[in-house]
């Protein structure tokens, strides 16, 4: 079954340096960024996965020139208002929820009517969370039944300023926004939950008319009409989210270590690094420095001899949302009973996380608790797998295919996992860093 990855050995201690691919967050703005600018702009190592090259598509939709080779990338920008198309198109966001989100409101300004699609998993996700506030700016939308896709959206000429509250944590939502601002005379308001904040950083960088103001929970964010974008030449760094998969496996192995190179460690992506050092995991960041207002270092993690559990206060959960079942590994190895809680959004990603997190543990054998919105984990510092457990069904989403892959390197047993292709939404690479690292079996 050439889908299939069938696993049956636990993988052996390794010592290894090894580099993953380009921080998805980053290269999809990067893109959406450029397409809007006066000029020509480059970036290396850009992300090269289905969700990118889904947003590449959609900005030559619109009518953009790009040109890709490998991971570099150029873009042809004509300026902020140099989308022009035929009357109507079709974007497909595939399976890219940050694309279908983020495009979004860098529609609303435009009085053709744009019909947005995407996969199976794509069309089962809430759009509603973000046709409620670009509405407020006079854009008018049709969702499908359930407040879904395929929807159509058709902007306004003169877009009204507007106040959101962003309750959630999603960046995605709080990114439409500003870009909604940036394209509406007057002051558009945000008051948001923390949530990964590129997009703020980004506009920061260009100098464009954003100011935020943090406070303890949530930040106040003001955005104005932009007149112009420059050009953004950009080196993607690495992403902490397809390295969590790296140093999960490594907590979980014996007597090894692992550095991953020029990994983005945004404070507000890292709420991983701080619950696994909860835990007791050693991890330390090497040669950090600051690039375009991005934080970035080598991470470094070695083997634990004991893991504790955790009691994850809500406060990182928007920091570790795209990680959570990665770690529930290292809580399924603790000594003791992990709890973590007010994760709603997790059942709205890709797949329904939590709950499908959930059954891939008691098929480990690791009792749960679980509701829609926490799961309590019995962990076994002793659990060793001996059955043969098949993973299927998961709506392609590529991090329940990694985090499977995982497991079975990690805890044994008699693994297949189907739908490899998943892994190319957002980590093409992922088997064959694993191969770098296994290297030494037979
Ligand atoms: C992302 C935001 C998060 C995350 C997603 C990427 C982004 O989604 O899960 O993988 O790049 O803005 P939400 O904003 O919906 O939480």
């Amino acid at each position: 079954m050439a889908n299939t990855v069938i696993i049956k050995k636990k993988i052996k201690p390794f010592k290894k340096k090894i580099f993953v691919s380009g921080d998805k967050s980053l290269s999809i703005r990067w893109v959406l960024f450029s397409s809007l600018a006066s000029g020509n702009s480059v970036a290396k190592n850009l992300l090269i996965s289905e969700d990118v090259l889904s947003v590449i598509n959609a900005v030559r939709k619109l009518g953009i020139k790009v040109q890709l080779k490998e991971n570099y990338c150029k873009i042809f920008g004509k300026g902020i208002n140099g989308y022009d198309y035929k009357r109507s198109i079709t974007i497909n966001a595939g399976n890219s929820g940050t694309l279908g989100r983020l495009i979004l409101g860098l529609l609303i300004n435009n009085p053709n009517s744009t019909r947005l699609i995407g996969d199976k998993s794509l069309s089962k996700r809430d759009f509603k969370r973000i046709s409620d506030p670009l509405s407020k700016f006079g854009a008018k939308f049709k969702l499908s039944k359930n407040n879904s896709l395929p929807l159509k959206i058709t902007g306004t000429k003169k877009p009204r300023p507007i106040f959101f509250r962003e309750s959630k944590g999603s960046a995605q939502c709080k990114s439409a926004v500003i870009f909604g601002g940036l394209r509406t005379e007057g002051k558009t308001l945000i008051k948001a939950k923390k949530s990964r904040n590129h997009t703020e950083i980004l506009c920061r960088y260009l100098n464009l008319p954003i100011k935020v103001q943090s406070e303890e929970k949530y930040d106040l964010i003001e955005i104005s009409k932009a007149k112009k974008i420059k050009p953004l030449n950009y080196n993607i760094p690495s992403d902490v989210s397809s390295a969590a998969f790296f140093i999960v496996l490594t907590a979980l192995s014996k007597k090894s270590e692992l550095i991953i190179k020029n990994v983005n460690i945004n404070p507000s992506r890292i709420g991983i690094i701080t619950i696994l050092k909860k835990m007791g995991v050693k991890i330390k960041f090497l040669n950090k420095k600051k690039y375009k207002g991005e934080k970035i270092a080598d991470i470094m993690v070695n083997s634990p001899k004991t893991l504790k559990p955790i009691n994850c206060p809500s406060s990182l959960n928007s920091g570790a949302i795209d990680e959570f079942l990665i770690i529930f590994l290292v809580a399924a190895k603790a000594k003791g009973i992990s709890y973590f809680k007010d994760l709603s959004e997790l059942n709205k990603k890709e797949s329904p996380r939590l709950k499908l997190g959930s059954n891939i543990l008691k098929m480990m054998g690791v009792k749960t608790i679980t509701s829609y919105n926490s799961i309590r984990i019995f962990g076994n510092p002793n659990l060793k797998i001996n059955k043969k457990i098949i993973i299927k069904n998961f709506l392609k989403d590529h991090r329940i295919f990694m985090t499977s892959i995982i497991a079975a390197l990690s805890f044994g047993g008699d693994w297949t996992v189907h739908d490899k292709d998943s892994i190319k939404t957002s980590f093409p690479n992922f088997l064959n860093i694993l191969k770098k690292l296994r290297k030494y079996e037979n």
